[in-house]
């Protein structure tokens, strides 16, 4: 019998290139989504890079405890990855409330139908951003968390802390009064970029990119006039930040491999967190020189203020995933800034 995934925010960025992979693995999977930050581009695009037609789809919004619940009623969920949640770092800080209450309540309402049906095993979309500016790099799952520099990232922390909690109070839940254990990973992205080899799913931001990637992919295809590098002052090699890019596919395969940890019952924790990056640190003039030369194009750019709350280094010291989950990040940068390029065209051309 197949095992069922439910992916919530399923038809985003990262949650379709998770359902590409989880359907490619022979899991079933279950998309929900309330649209409020993508269309159906890239849902559509799953449908065709998989060739099912039949992947159900469930417009959803997570903040609706009735709609959450009916969702594990109706469908048996083996596992749930919960992606649903705003993700742009300033707009976090200028309406705090927009985004504590949707990105705690949704999860909230996840756990609470994790608990009330057997067997369902947690995987929470976390972020790097909960390290803040660490002392000591490359950072470990056991890093200590610096306070949130944003309201966006003081989520992660708190659902990671939620999480926990509940993983925690229900260890010796057996079913009675219809409440069971919950077992949960936290996966902590470094910074996702790139797009699926096809060319028919990718990041698709709305309004002005916030992130590196996709505005570089968008000057480059001259729907921005001029990129601006955020300081060229720090102390570091060239001036510029260090950050851990990974590959969306490979961010991708590292979910299955979680999924299928909790699934076949391979955890040596309840609750479990891993670093998904590729231990790499790159600096944002290298991945704007690397862009243009794998991509043979010259990007018109210039070096501006440094942005607030940006910190200077991160990156990820992923032994623990490469060893416990069996995964490692396999494509390299060029590949994955022409896997972005490759994307913004098809978009173009598509438009
Ligand atoms: C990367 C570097 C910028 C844009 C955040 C979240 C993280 C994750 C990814 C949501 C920085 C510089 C950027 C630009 C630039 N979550 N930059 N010009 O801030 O590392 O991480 O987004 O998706 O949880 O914290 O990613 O891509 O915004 O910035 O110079 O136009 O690129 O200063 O050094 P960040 P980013």
């Amino acid at each position: 019998m197949k095992k069922r995934v439910l992916v919530s925010g399923g038809a985003g960025y990262i949650g379709s290139h998770v359902t590409v992979e989880l359907i490619a693995a022979g899991y079933e999977v279950v998309v929900a989504d309330n649209m409020s930050n993508c269309d159906m581009t890239c849902f559509e695009g799953v449908k065709k890079i998989t060739g099912r037609d039949d992947i159900p789809f469930e417009k959803i919004d997570c903040c609706d405890p009735a709609a959450v619940d009916k969702l594990f009623s109706d469908y048996a969920i083996d596992a749930v990855i919960h992606f649903a949640a705003f993700k742009a770092v300033g707009e976090s800080v200028a309406e705090p409330l927009k985004y504590y209450r949707n990105n705690l309540l949704s999860f909230l309402n996840i756990l609470e139908a994790a608990k009330s049906h057997s067997g369902c095993n947690v995987l929470f979309s976390s972020s790097a951003t909960v390290y803040g500016e660490a002392e000591t790099l490359p950072v470990t799952e056991s890093t200590p968390r610096m306070p949130a520099t944003s309201p966006y990232g003081n989520t992660k922390q708190m659902s990671e802390d939620i999480l926990r909690d509940v993983v925690f109070a229900t260890a010796k839940y057996d079913g009675k009064d219809g409440q069971w254990p919950v077992k949960g990973i936290a996966l902590r992205y470094f910074n996702p970029m790139g797009a699926h080899p096809s060319a028919l799913i990718g990041e698709l931001p709305r309004g002005v990119p916030n992130n590196l990637v996709p505005f570089i992919t968008q000057t480059a295809i001259g729907k921005r006039e001029c990129l601006s590098i955020f300081g060229n002052d720090y102390p570091t090699a060239d001036g510029t930040c260090l950050r851990d890019y990974i590959d969306v596919v490979d961010l991708a395969k590292a979910h299955v491999a979680a999924v299928s940890r909790m699934v076949e019952g391979k955890m040596k924790e309840d609750y479990e967190i891993f670093n998904i990056g590729t231990g790499r640190p790159v600096s944002v003039y290298e991945l704007v020189t690397a862009f243009e030369k794998v991509n043979g194009l010259k990007l018109n750019y210039k070096f501006a203020p440094r942005r607030p709350g940006d910190v200077v280094a991160i990156w990820a010291d992923t032994s623990l995933a490469n060893k416990e989950l069996g995964w490692k990040a396999e494509r390299t940068l060029e590949q994955t800034l022409a896997s972005a390029w490759a994307w913004e065209k098809h978009l173009a051309e598509n438009a």
